[in-house]
Protein backbone atom coordinates (compact mmCIF):
# COMPACT_ATOMS: atom_id res chain seq x y z
CA UNK A 1 0.00 0.00 0.00
CA UNK A 2 0.90 3.82 -1.01
CA UNK A 3 0.48 6.01 1.86
CA UNK A 4 0.88 8.93 -0.36
CA UNK A 5 -1.14 7.62 -3.06
CA UNK A 6 -3.78 5.83 -1.54
CA UNK A 7 -4.41 7.88 1.82
CA UNK A 8 -5.99 11.49 2.22
CA UNK A 9 -4.02 14.11 3.70
CA UNK A 10 -4.61 15.92 6.64
CA UNK A 11 -5.54 19.24 4.68
CA UNK A 12 -8.01 17.21 2.86
CA UNK A 13 -9.47 15.43 5.54
CA UNK A 14 -9.93 19.00 7.69
CA UNK A 15 -11.87 20.15 4.56
CA UNK A 16 -14.01 17.43 3.83
CA UNK A 17 -15.04 17.02 7.14
CA UNK A 18 -15.70 20.74 7.16
CA UNK A 19 -19.42 20.54 7.12
CA UNK A 20 -19.77 18.48 9.77
CA UNK A 21 -19.21 20.94 12.55
CA UNK A 22 -22.04 22.47 14.04
CA UNK A 23 -20.87 25.68 12.84
CA UNK A 24 -19.95 25.18 9.04
CA UNK A 25 -18.13 28.27 8.11
CA UNK A 26 -14.35 27.53 8.00
CA UNK A 27 -12.71 29.07 10.88
CA UNK A 28 -12.43 26.10 13.18
CA UNK A 29 -10.97 24.33 9.37
CA UNK A 30 -8.65 27.43 9.19
CA UNK A 31 -7.81 27.14 13.31
CA UNK A 32 -6.86 23.58 12.87
CA UNK A 33 -4.72 24.14 9.73
CA UNK A 34 -3.06 26.20 11.86
CA UNK A 35 -2.23 24.15 14.41
CA UNK A 36 -1.19 21.49 11.57
CA UNK A 37 1.26 24.36 10.79
CA UNK A 38 3.01 25.13 14.00
CA UNK A 39 3.44 21.62 14.82
CA UNK A 40 5.70 21.14 11.61
CA UNK A 41 7.43 24.00 12.80
CA UNK A 42 8.01 22.35 16.16
CA UNK A 43 8.55 18.85 14.75
CA UNK A 44 11.38 20.43 12.91
CA UNK A 45 13.05 21.99 15.97
CA UNK A 46 12.76 18.66 17.93
CA UNK A 47 14.28 16.84 15.13
CA UNK A 48 17.09 19.12 15.38
CA UNK A 49 17.84 18.22 18.77
CA UNK A 50 21.61 17.91 19.27
CA UNK A 51 22.19 19.65 16.41
CA UNK A 52 21.41 23.01 17.13
CA UNK A 53 21.87 24.95 20.35
CA UNK A 54 18.20 23.97 21.63
CA UNK A 55 18.74 21.59 24.13
CA UNK A 56 18.22 22.17 27.62
CA UNK A 57 17.41 24.66 30.70
CA UNK A 58 15.89 27.24 29.76
CA UNK A 59 17.04 29.30 32.97
CA UNK A 60 13.42 30.34 34.16
CA UNK A 61 10.50 28.87 35.83
CA UNK A 62 7.13 28.79 34.47
CA UNK A 63 3.87 29.68 36.52
CA UNK A 64 3.67 26.00 38.53
CA UNK A 65 7.48 26.46 39.52
CA UNK A 66 8.64 23.88 37.00
CA UNK A 67 12.07 24.26 35.33
CA UNK A 68 11.18 25.74 31.57
CA UNK A 69 13.44 23.67 29.32
CA UNK A 70 13.84 25.42 25.72
CA UNK A 71 11.98 23.56 24.10
CA UNK A 72 9.07 24.46 26.53
CA UNK A 73 9.83 28.07 25.77
CA UNK A 74 10.14 27.58 21.50
CA UNK A 75 7.21 25.50 21.12
CA UNK A 76 5.18 28.23 23.51
CA UNK A 77 5.80 30.87 20.90
CA UNK A 78 5.54 29.29 17.89
CA UNK A 79 1.83 27.93 19.13
CA UNK A 80 0.95 31.66 20.12
CA UNK A 81 2.44 33.47 17.18
CA UNK A 82 1.03 31.10 14.43
CA UNK A 83 -2.46 30.93 15.71
CA UNK A 84 -2.48 34.79 17.02
CA UNK A 85 -1.08 35.68 13.37
CA UNK A 86 -4.31 34.61 11.85
CA UNK A 87 -7.63 34.92 12.30
CA UNK A 88 -8.55 32.07 13.48
CA UNK A 89 -8.70 32.06 17.65
CA UNK A 90 -9.77 34.91 19.84
CA UNK A 91 -7.81 33.94 22.91
CA UNK A 92 -5.08 31.32 24.13
CA UNK A 93 -4.33 29.78 27.25
CA UNK A 94 -1.11 28.15 27.65
CA UNK A 95 0.85 25.26 30.45
CA UNK A 96 3.97 28.11 30.04
CA UNK A 97 1.92 31.40 30.73
CA UNK A 98 0.24 32.59 33.88
CA UNK A 99 -2.52 34.17 32.09
CA UNK A 100 -4.61 33.41 29.30
CA UNK A 101 -3.94 35.72 26.40
CA UNK A 102 -6.66 37.97 24.69
CA UNK A 103 -6.06 38.13 20.80
CA UNK A 104 -6.13 42.49 20.74
CA UNK A 105 -6.52 42.81 17.17
CA UNK A 106 -9.98 44.28 17.12
CA UNK A 107 -10.27 42.86 13.36
CA UNK A 108 -9.64 39.54 14.92
CA UNK A 109 -11.75 38.77 17.76
CA UNK A 110 -14.98 40.06 16.37
CA UNK A 111 -14.25 37.08 13.79
CA UNK A 112 -13.00 34.36 15.46
CA UNK A 113 -15.28 32.69 18.12
CA UNK A 114 -12.62 29.88 19.03
CA UNK A 115 -10.25 29.86 22.63
CA UNK A 116 -7.71 27.36 22.68
CA UNK A 117 -5.80 25.79 25.37
CA UNK A 118 -2.54 24.10 24.88
CA UNK A 119 0.58 22.62 26.61
CA UNK A 120 2.91 23.12 23.94
CA UNK A 121 5.73 20.94 24.46
CA UNK A 122 4.51 17.48 27.19
CA UNK A 123 7.13 15.70 28.44
CA UNK A 124 9.74 17.94 29.12
CA UNK A 125 12.17 15.38 31.19
CA UNK A 126 12.19 13.45 27.78
CA UNK A 127 13.70 16.31 25.94
CA UNK A 128 17.36 16.02 25.89
CA UNK A 129 17.34 11.99 25.88
CA UNK A 130 15.69 11.78 22.45
CA UNK A 131 12.46 10.24 23.65
CA UNK A 132 9.33 10.84 22.78
CA UNK A 133 7.70 14.64 23.71
CA UNK A 134 4.52 15.84 22.50
CA UNK A 135 1.72 19.03 21.86
CA UNK A 136 -1.63 18.78 23.53
CA UNK A 137 -4.48 20.98 22.31
CA UNK A 138 -8.35 21.69 23.01
CA UNK A 139 -10.37 24.40 21.31
CA UNK A 140 -14.04 25.60 23.11
CA UNK A 141 -16.14 28.12 21.33
CA UNK A 142 -16.01 30.97 23.69
CA UNK A 143 -19.29 31.35 25.68
CA UNK A 144 -18.89 35.43 26.02
CA UNK A 145 -20.25 37.79 22.99
CA UNK A 146 -18.42 38.35 20.05
CA UNK A 147 -16.71 41.43 19.52
CA UNK A 148 -15.69 41.73 22.99
CA UNK A 149 -12.19 40.45 24.58
CA UNK A 150 -12.50 36.85 25.97
CA UNK A 151 -12.66 36.34 29.09
CA UNK A 152 -11.88 34.06 32.09
CA UNK A 153 -15.18 31.98 31.65
CA UNK A 154 -14.64 31.51 27.91
CA UNK A 155 -11.71 29.08 29.18
CA UNK A 156 -13.09 27.52 32.22
CA UNK A 157 -15.60 25.75 30.38
CA UNK A 158 -16.04 22.31 31.08
CA UNK A 159 -14.53 19.79 28.60
CA UNK A 160 -17.91 18.37 27.31
CA UNK A 161 -18.06 21.55 25.64
CA UNK A 162 -14.84 21.07 23.63
CA UNK A 163 -15.18 21.36 20.02
CA UNK A 164 -11.67 19.46 19.00
CA UNK A 165 -9.10 18.36 20.85
CA UNK A 166 -5.82 16.24 19.84
CA UNK A 167 -2.42 15.79 20.59
CA UNK A 168 1.34 15.48 18.33
CA UNK A 169 3.24 12.95 19.05
CA UNK A 170 7.10 13.68 18.08
CA UNK A 171 8.11 10.51 18.22
CA UNK A 172 9.74 7.29 15.87
CA UNK A 173 7.48 9.32 13.25
CA UNK A 174 5.66 12.17 14.04
CA UNK A 175 1.77 11.64 14.40
CA UNK A 176 -1.36 14.39 15.13
CA UNK A 177 -4.20 12.29 16.64
CA UNK A 178 -7.80 14.87 17.09
CA UNK A 179 -10.83 14.47 17.63
CA UNK A 180 -14.20 17.09 16.52
CA UNK A 181 -16.62 14.94 18.25
CA UNK A 182 -17.14 12.49 15.64
CA UNK A 183 -14.72 9.90 16.10
CA UNK A 184 -10.79 10.00 16.17
CA UNK A 185 -8.58 9.79 13.39
CA UNK A 186 -4.30 9.89 13.46
CA UNK A 187 -2.16 11.13 10.63
CA UNK A 188 1.51 10.77 10.46
CA UNK A 189 3.67 13.03 9.12
CA UNK A 190 5.80 11.99 5.76
CA UNK A 191 8.92 14.66 6.84
CA UNK A 192 10.09 14.47 3.14
CA UNK A 193 7.31 16.42 2.21
CA UNK A 194 6.00 18.05 5.33
CA UNK A 195 2.67 16.42 4.72
CA UNK A 196 0.48 14.55 7.04
CA UNK A 197 -1.54 11.07 5.77
CA UNK A 198 -4.59 9.95 7.40
CA UNK A 199 -3.17 6.59 8.52
CA UNK A 200 -5.40 5.87 11.41
CA UNK A 201 -8.51 6.44 10.51
CA UNK A 202 -11.50 6.03 13.40
CA UNK A 203 -9.00 4.92 15.90
CA UNK A 204 -10.59 3.01 18.66
CA UNK A 205 -9.11 1.97 22.19
CA UNK A 206 -9.18 -1.13 22.94
CA UNK A 207 -12.04 -2.34 25.87
CA UNK A 208 -9.57 -4.23 27.72
CA UNK A 209 -5.88 -3.83 27.89
CA UNK A 210 -2.74 -5.37 29.50
CA UNK A 211 -0.70 -2.32 30.31
CA UNK A 212 -0.82 -0.18 33.43
CA UNK A 213 0.89 3.24 33.28
CA UNK A 214 2.09 4.90 36.65
CA UNK A 215 5.22 6.37 37.84
CA UNK A 216 5.40 3.71 41.07
CA UNK A 217 8.48 5.75 42.33
CA UNK A 218 5.61 7.35 43.81
CA UNK A 219 3.93 4.15 45.44
CA UNK A 220 4.49 5.00 49.20
CA UNK A 221 2.83 8.13 48.56
CA UNK A 222 -0.46 6.98 46.35
CA UNK A 223 -4.07 6.54 47.97
CA UNK A 224 -4.79 3.19 48.83
CA UNK A 225 -6.92 2.37 46.40
CA UNK A 226 -4.37 2.88 43.67
CA UNK A 227 -1.66 0.63 45.70
CA UNK A 228 -4.55 -2.12 45.55
CA UNK A 229 -5.41 -1.42 41.45
CA UNK A 230 -1.62 -2.05 41.08
CA UNK A 231 -1.69 -5.39 43.47
CA UNK A 232 -4.54 -6.45 40.94
CA UNK A 233 -2.27 -5.82 37.85
CA UNK A 234 0.95 -7.57 39.24
CA UNK A 235 -0.64 -10.40 40.78
CA UNK A 236 -0.58 -14.46 39.18
CA UNK A 237 -3.90 -14.82 37.47
CA UNK A 238 -5.33 -15.89 33.76
CA UNK A 239 -4.55 -12.73 32.25
CA UNK A 240 -2.67 -11.03 34.83
CA UNK A 241 0.44 -9.85 35.75
CA UNK A 242 -0.04 -7.22 33.37
CA UNK A 243 2.65 -5.42 31.85
CA UNK A 244 4.33 -2.33 33.33
CA UNK A 245 4.81 0.65 30.89
CA UNK A 246 5.59 4.23 31.77
CA UNK A 247 7.18 7.02 29.35
CA UNK A 248 6.88 10.06 31.33
CA UNK A 249 5.16 11.75 28.17
CA UNK A 250 1.88 11.74 28.74
CA UNK A 251 1.55 12.01 24.43
CA UNK A 252 3.40 9.30 24.42
CA UNK A 253 2.07 7.08 27.20
CA UNK A 254 -1.81 7.66 26.18
CA UNK A 255 -1.13 7.06 22.20
CA UNK A 256 0.65 3.52 23.09
CA UNK A 257 -2.39 2.90 25.11
CA UNK A 258 -4.82 3.62 22.53
CA UNK A 259 -3.16 1.70 20.03
CA UNK A 260 -2.98 -1.51 22.15
CA UNK A 261 -5.20 -1.35 25.19
CA UNK A 262 -4.47 -0.18 28.48
CA UNK A 263 -4.32 2.43 31.30
CA UNK A 264 -2.85 5.53 32.27
CA UNK A 265 -2.97 7.17 35.78
CA UNK A 266 -1.34 10.18 37.72
CA UNK A 267 -3.21 9.97 40.97
CA UNK A 268 -3.59 12.45 43.77
CA UNK A 269 -1.13 11.81 46.63
CA UNK A 270 2.32 12.57 44.92
CA UNK A 271 3.17 16.55 43.69
CA UNK A 272 0.03 17.92 44.67
CA UNK A 273 -3.32 16.98 46.97
CA UNK A 274 -4.32 16.64 42.82
CA UNK A 275 -1.75 15.06 41.31
CA UNK A 276 0.54 16.64 38.18
CA UNK A 277 -1.96 16.79 35.60
CA UNK A 278 -3.72 19.89 34.47
CA UNK A 279 -7.10 19.50 34.02
CA UNK A 280 -7.98 22.51 31.00
CA UNK A 281 -4.75 21.61 28.58
CA UNK A 282 -3.83 17.76 29.61
CA UNK A 283 -6.63 15.85 31.44
CA UNK A 284 -9.82 17.48 29.12
CA UNK A 285 -8.53 16.90 25.49
CA UNK A 286 -7.48 13.36 26.44
CA UNK A 287 -10.14 12.66 28.27
CA UNK A 288 -12.58 13.70 25.30
CA UNK A 289 -10.10 11.67 22.61
CA UNK A 290 -10.54 8.88 24.62
CA UNK A 291 -14.43 8.84 25.02
CA UNK A 292 -14.64 9.35 20.88
CA UNK A 293 -12.48 6.31 20.64
CA UNK A 294 -14.79 4.43 22.96
CA UNK A 295 -12.65 4.31 26.03
CA UNK A 296 -12.78 6.15 29.55
CA UNK A 297 -11.83 8.96 31.70
CA UNK A 298 -11.87 9.76 35.36
CA UNK A 299 -10.74 11.44 38.83
CA UNK A 300 -11.10 7.84 40.02
CA UNK A 301 -14.63 9.01 40.92
CA UNK A 302 -15.81 11.34 38.76
CA UNK A 303 -16.12 11.92 34.75
CA UNK A 304 -13.28 14.02 33.41
CA UNK A 305 -15.00 16.07 30.94
CA UNK A 306 -18.33 16.57 33.76
CA UNK A 307 -15.62 18.75 36.21
CA UNK A 308 -16.21 22.82 36.32
CA UNK A 309 -13.14 23.93 36.23
CA UNK A 310 -12.46 26.58 38.94
CA UNK A 311 -8.65 27.84 37.51
CA UNK A 312 -6.43 27.90 34.46
CA UNK A 313 -3.68 25.58 35.91
CA UNK A 314 -5.70 23.53 38.17
CA UNK A 315 -4.41 19.89 38.52
CA UNK A 316 -6.40 16.95 38.78
CA UNK A 317 -5.90 12.99 39.08
CA UNK A 318 -6.50 10.97 36.33
CA UNK A 319 -7.45 7.39 35.37
CA UNK A 320 -7.50 7.00 31.16
CA UNK A 321 -7.71 4.35 28.74
CA UNK A 322 -9.68 1.05 28.45
CA UNK A 323 -13.28 1.04 29.39
CA UNK A 324 -12.83 -2.29 31.54
CA UNK A 325 -9.36 -1.39 33.05
CA UNK A 326 -10.81 2.41 34.05
CA UNK A 327 -13.73 0.66 35.79
CA UNK A 328 -11.95 -1.32 37.31
CA UNK A 329 -9.33 0.70 39.06
CA UNK A 330 -12.59 2.95 39.96
CA UNK A 331 -13.62 0.02 41.89
CA UNK A 332 -10.95 -0.20 44.04
CA UNK A 333 -10.38 3.59 44.34
CA UNK A 334 -14.58 3.14 45.78
CA UNK A 335 -14.07 0.70 48.07
CA UNK A 336 -11.12 2.80 50.01
CA UNK A 337 -13.18 5.94 49.81
P1 LIG B 1 4.92 18.69 30.98
O1 LIG B 1 6.22 18.28 30.37
O2 LIG B 1 4.00 19.36 30.00
O3 LIG B 1 5.08 19.45 32.26
O4 LIG B 1 4.11 17.37 31.33
C1 LIG B 1 4.74 16.31 31.98
C2 LIG B 1 3.66 15.44 32.54
C3 LIG B 1 3.20 14.32 31.63
O5 LIG B 1 3.50 14.43 30.29
C4 LIG B 1 3.84 13.09 32.18
O6 LIG B 1 3.03 12.01 31.99
C5 LIG B 1 4.04 13.44 33.60
O7 LIG B 1 4.19 14.82 33.67
C6 LIG B 1 5.26 12.79 34.16
O8 LIG B 1 5.39 13.13 35.49
P2 LIG B 1 6.34 12.35 36.48
O9 LIG B 1 7.75 12.63 36.02
O10 LIG B 1 6.03 12.90 37.83
O11 LIG B 1 6.00 10.88 36.38
MN1 LIG C 1 2.33 18.09 29.88
MN1 LIG D 1 4.39 21.07 28.84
Amino acid sequence: MDLERDHQTLGEFIIENQKDFKYSTGELTRLLSSIKLACKIVNQKVNQAGLIDILGKFGKENVQGEEQQKLDVFANAVFINTLSQREVVCGIASEENEDFIRIENAQYSEKSHYVVLIDPLDGSSNIDVNVSVGTIFSIYRRITPDGTPVQMEDFLQPGSQQVAAGYIVYGSSTMLIYTTGRGVNGFTLNPQIGTFYLSHPNLKIPEDGKIYSINEGNYAMFPQGVKDYIKYCQAKEEDRPYTSRYIGSLCADFHRNMIKGGIYIYPSGTNSPNGKLRLLYECNPMAFLAEQAGGKATDGFRRILDIQPERLHQRVPFFCGSKNMVEKAEEFMSQNS
